[in-house]
């Protein structure tokens, strides 16, 4: 399957990144210049520009300044150069925040902010989005017909969230919308418990250190009213954009598996997912979890969409705000670059282009350096991906062909965060769905991040470590998939609540039960120093942190616990059900165990590997398909030289950071 490029005018990666023309204003006749020889230099296609460029572009009060940014636009079609055209709303300018303070956010400890940082604005501000549609709709109405646009890029990163007067005001009409009555919210946020019950909407408070933190009901709603505020707001900025430039797609940069916003529930407005990738490499063998990580978020950027996305910031160097801002070893920039193609991006972007000469990101990596030249080794390794990214054209809009999806669900996330039963702060949700994810990249067997909204039909195998909460319809449709003939694989800690986080009555995994053919009856949590095994075909490997105690009803057990005082019960379950088959893991276990038992579940399930021979460690393969010719790459992540059976294609040798891309025919996919 092929998916149109992003900029449909332009079948190409979009190579390039930030660029802050506006901070170099008054050495326009030479930088500028300078800049475009340099993007060229380093097969740079594509700025993004005007992210932060309020203040430049509206110094006053209805007193817009677009000059500068005409010159710029035209310098970049002159330039061949795609724009990634910003709205400026991701900080605003002094003057605002003083005339009208409503635009400011204030804290959850009922603070309102003074002017300054980023992000720092309410959403619910009717001026602050009075404001934000006056400039959307003067930069759409500028340069909707301008050659060099190709995208929107709406605001930055967003995240907060704002507290204020307002806000609680809108919070308590999502409230009303969604319970209709009070009666229905105080049942659904167990009020009675800590005499927490309202009498009117209006008692309704956002959490607070003042008064509740961890009143789960509320925290859970608070969340899911944030993420409908950016929805809301989103939309809000990108309606002149659908009015008068409807075919230019309309993005917004995602950070990963930020906690503070459900990513998929946001992607549904986007046009194509779009995220800021900042692994923090190590170069040395510690690099195969931190590719395994990059690699997870990547397939969630995929899985937002279902469709190629884009890598819209990356780091050609060392990252400032890292705790460690270790410089790139030689190759792990094409390497980073190289993977998020693999992944499915069909752009790669950077913050930034030219660094800045002040403030707090001076020392970030940057392709052109204080020094100005091309002649740095940064330069030359971006240059390399633009020589790379430029053969690769016939990637463009390939898609990739995935039998198994894990689930990773903001909302179980949320619920976990609170839990306060099994591990207090250490739940540990998103470390134990990269570990699961982790045995697949290994493997070399292409997944699909997906959460649980998503439709399962096209998969042979779902995944769903810890999903401890259910929204409505997930257990049906995990059963109907079981019953079709789909293998699927839960963990500990799953079906513990409901879609409102209220706990199931009648036993754990709650509407699972059945599916799963077992009873959770209690969980036991071990010390750090503790820990427990499973035994499992003949061989022992460890549990630790979470062990719970089940009962088969229904399942056969496979596996056992080795110790304490329920040795020989069940550990490792599987129930055949219709035409499939659920297997239940009762334990946190090690890598070791997630290798063998997915190992064995895969080729159960006819999943196969992309490579027929086993991968060395720290090596991984990933595919991309445009329907006539699949592109397997082969990445090493290991920090040392492996060789890789390749098949037809022969043995390989993969020195530290290698990245090589095989070329096959899909009619001879093993898949
Ligand atoms: C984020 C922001 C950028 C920049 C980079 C620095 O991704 O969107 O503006 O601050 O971080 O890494
Ligand atoms: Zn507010």
């Amino acid at each position: 399957m092929r998916f149109p490029s992003i900029v449909a005018r332009y079948p190409h990666f979009l190579h390039g990144g930030d660029y802050n023309p506006e901070q170099w204003l008054k050495w326009k006749d030479t930088i500028w210049q300078e800049d475009m020889r340099l993007a060229k230099l380093a097969g740079i296609n594509s700025l993004s520009i005007g992210i932060f460029s309020w203040s430049m572009l509206e110094p006053q009060e209805d007193e817009y300044h677009f000059e500068w940014l005409d010159e710029m636009m035209d310098m970049l079609a002159d330039n061949n150069m795609i724009a990634v055209l910003a709205t400026p709303t991701g900080a605003r300018p002094a003057w605002m925040s003083k005339k009208y303070p409503e635009v400011l956010r204030v804290n959850a400890g009922r603070q309102r902010n003074i002017f300054g940082g980023r992000h720092n604005h309410c959403l619910s501000s009717p001026v602050y989005r009075e404001k934000t549609t006056a400039i959307n709709i003067r930069l759409v109405a500028r340069y909707k017909d301008h050659p060099a646009l190709g995208v929107w890029h709406i605001s930055n990163e967003y995240g907060g969230d704002c507290h204020c007067p307002l806000c609680q005001e809108r919070f308590r009409s999502y409230l009303k919308g969604k319970y209709k009555t009070l009666d229905a919210l105080n049942q659904a946020w167990w009020s009675t418990f800590w005499s927490h019950t309202y009498s009117d909407w209006d008692e309704i408070e956002s959490p607070s250190p003042l008064g509740d933190m961890v009143f789960h009901g509320l925290n859970l709603d608070w969340k899911r009213f944030t993420t409908e505020q950016f929805v809301d707001f989103y939309l809000h900025e990108i309606k002149p954009m659908k009015e008068f430039s409807p075919l230019v797609p309309c993005t917004t940069n995602l950070m990963g598996i930020y906690p503070g916003i459900d990513y998929y529930r946001l992607a549904e407005v986007m046009d194509v997912a779009a995220w800021d990738n900042y692994p923090r490499w190590v170069g040395n063998e510690k690099d195969i979890a931190v590719g395994s990580k990059a690699a997870f978020c990547h397939d969630i950027a995929r899985g937002l969409k279902g469709k190629p996305f884009m890598v819209i910031e990356s780091c050609p160097s060392a990252t400032n705000w890292q705790a460690v801002p270790k410089l790139r070893r030689p190759g792990a920039h094409v390497l980073q670059s190289m993977q998020a193609v693999a992944h499915g991006s069909d752009t790669v972007q950077y913050f930034q282009f030219r660094k800045s000469r002040g403030s707090s990101e001076k020392f970030h990596g940057a392709v052109v350096d204080h020094e100005g030249s091309e002649q740095t080794r940064v330069f030359k390794d971006v240059a390399e991906v633009g020589r790379r990214l430029a053969s690769l054209d016939a990637v463009i809009g390939s898609d990739t062909p995935s039998k198994v999806a894990i689930i990773y669900d903001w909302n179980v996330r949320w619920a976990l965060d609170d839990a306060k039963g099994f591990l207090q702060d250490k739940t540990d949700y998103e470390t134990t769905v990269i570990d699961h994810y982790r045995a697949f990249w290994s493997m070399g067997i292409p997944v699909d991040v997906i959460d649980s909204t998503r439709s399962f039909d096209k998969y042979d195998l779902l995944v769903s470590p810890m999903l401890y909460l259910l929204r409505d319809g997930t257990a049906e449709r995990i059963n109907a998939f079981v019953e079709n003939g789909g293998t699927y694989v839960a963990t500990y800690a799953t079906g513990y609540v409901d879609s409102i986080d209220l706990c199931f009555l009648g036993g754990f995994p709650g509407p699972l039960k059945e599916t799963l053919g077992i009873w959770n009856e209690e969980i036991d949590a071990l010390f750090p120093e503790d820990e427990n095994s499973i035994l499992w075909q003949g061989k022992s490997y460890r549990a630790v942190g979470l062990c719970e105690l089940i009962h088969a009803k229904g399942a056969e057990t496979l596996g056992v616990y080795g110790s304490d005082f329920y040795a020989g019960t069940a550990a490792l379950t599987v129930n055949r059900k219709g035409k499939g088959r659920a297997y239940y893991i009762a334990a946190r276990t090690g890598p070791d165990f997630l290798a063998d038992f997915y190992g064995m579940v895969t080729a159960a399930a006819g999943v196969k590997p992309l490579l027929e021979a086993p991968l060395p460690e720290g090596v991984t393969a990933q595919a991309r398909s445009n329907g006539e010719t699949e592109f397997v790459f082969l990445m090493n992540f290991s920090g040392s030289a492996k060789t890789v059976d390749a098949g037809s294609a022969g043995i390989l040798n993969l020195a530290p950071f290698d990245v090589r891309i095989i070329e096959r025919k899909c009619s001879k996919i093993p898949r």
